[in-house]
């Protein structure tokens, strides 16, 4: 027992609930989060009354029993259609306000946060619709104390031609789109497939991450080609690298993050994966806690953190390291880096070591 257990032994307080309070309240960064997977229930029936879109569901309690997922495709299958409720710019809007409150709840201050253009172009949705909700939201939730910042991704399970596609659509909004990502689902859609894309999109100065699923077929030449041929600055998941102490030091010595997400993995592979991030942030590599699709795993950022705390033991050290690593990848100037840390250290500083 460490000298924090000490003293909250003498102050007569549970160690669980002291640790579940500084996990709500310490400032927190988000750096894997879909816009699109914060659609909660009660949104989408209220969506589906007012543009009329039959989703076969009519309560609460049934939309959340059409969450079954075994693994990555069922839960796509359950996402994708889900997104037929958002038609309008303010729907969009909305959805996003709704997370940008979870997030104050969750004394997130910074968020870099997905969105997928291509799941709504190709139901006849305008791209200035859907951007200019999202944007509009972004641009509000400073009004909430977050800071917030979209990322697009691609579908990688669409054409490579799609995605340059829409690479030039999002040129028109060049200064207020961060980065660029890729998502959905993996299998036979290697990283490879969209080299060109985002060779541009790096010549064009955006920030480019991946999602490198978890126990994927070929994950970990997946995890590779991302590194080494397309030179992403961050992994989306990437816990498979544990498998490869070559890339683990590659990643390592460049500082190359990993945005986990141990709620959503004991979702699609009945497993948070925490032994394979505590392993890794043991060995010095940025990893850090993240979401995914919040409305989808039931789970906010505060509990992602909680869960995996209190499943692996985490110390208070660790929770800590976790949460520095997400502001110190962030796509930020150093400036506001240290702005951040400073949050983090005042509030540790202020309920005492
Ligand atoms: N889209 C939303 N969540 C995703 C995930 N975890 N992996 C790939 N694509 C996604
Ligand atoms: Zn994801």
């Amino acid at each position: 027992m460490n000298s924090f257990h000490n003293k909250l032994k003498k102050e007569g307080k549970c160690v669980t609930t002291i640790l579940k309070d500084f996990i709500t309240n310490i400032p927190k960064a988000e750096l894997h989060l879909h816009l699109e997977g914060t659609l909660e229930p009660d949104l989408k029936l209220k969506l589906a009354l007012k543009n009329s879109i039959d989703i076969g569901q009519a309560t609460i309690e049934e939309v959340q029993a059409s969450y079954q997922f075994t693994d990555l495709t069922s839960f796509l299958n359950v996402y994708y259609p889900a997104m037929n409720v958002l038609q309008e710019e303010d729907d969009f809007y909305q959805l996003a306000m709704a997370y940008f409150r979870k997030a104050k709840e969750n004394n997130i201050h910074y968020a870099e946060v997905f969105f997928d253009p291509q799941a709504h172009t190709s139901r006849g949705i305008a791209f200035d619709t859907l951007f200019n909700g999202y944007y509009r939201a972004t641009q509000d939730a400073a009004s909430l104390g977050v800071e917030a910042h979209l990322i697009l991704c691609f579908l990688r399970d669409f054409s490579a031609e799609s995605a340059l596609e829409h690479y030039e659509l999002c040129l028109l909004y060049r200064d207020k789109i961060l980065g660029i990502g890729l998502d959905s689902d993996e299998r036979d859609n290697p990283p490879g497939k969209f080299k060109a894309v985002f060779r541009r999109a790096k010549e064009d100065g955006f920030h480019i991450t991946m999602h490198c699923d978890i126990d994927q077929v070929g994950s970990i030449e997946n995890i590779r080609e991302a590194l080494l041929e397309i030179g992403v600055e961050r992994l989306d998941h990437g816990t498979n690298i544990v498998e490869d102490p070559t890339l683990v030091d590659y990643v390592r010595n460049l500082e190359i993050g990993l945005t986990c997400c141990p709620v959503s993995n004991s979702f699609v592979v009945d497993d948070m994966k925490g032994s394979e991030i505590k392993t890794l942030l043991q060995q010095g590599v940025k990893v850090t806690i993240n979401s995914d699709d919040p409305a989808y795993f039931q789970s906010y950022l505060s509990n992602d953190f909680y869960q995996i705390a209190d499943r692996y033991n985490l110390s208070r050290e660790e929770v800590i390291a976790l949460v520095k690593n997400a502001f110190e990848i962030a796509w930020i100037s150093p400036e506001s880096k240290t702005k951040y840390l400073r949050q983090v250290d005042a509030y540790i500083q202020s309920v005492g070591a």
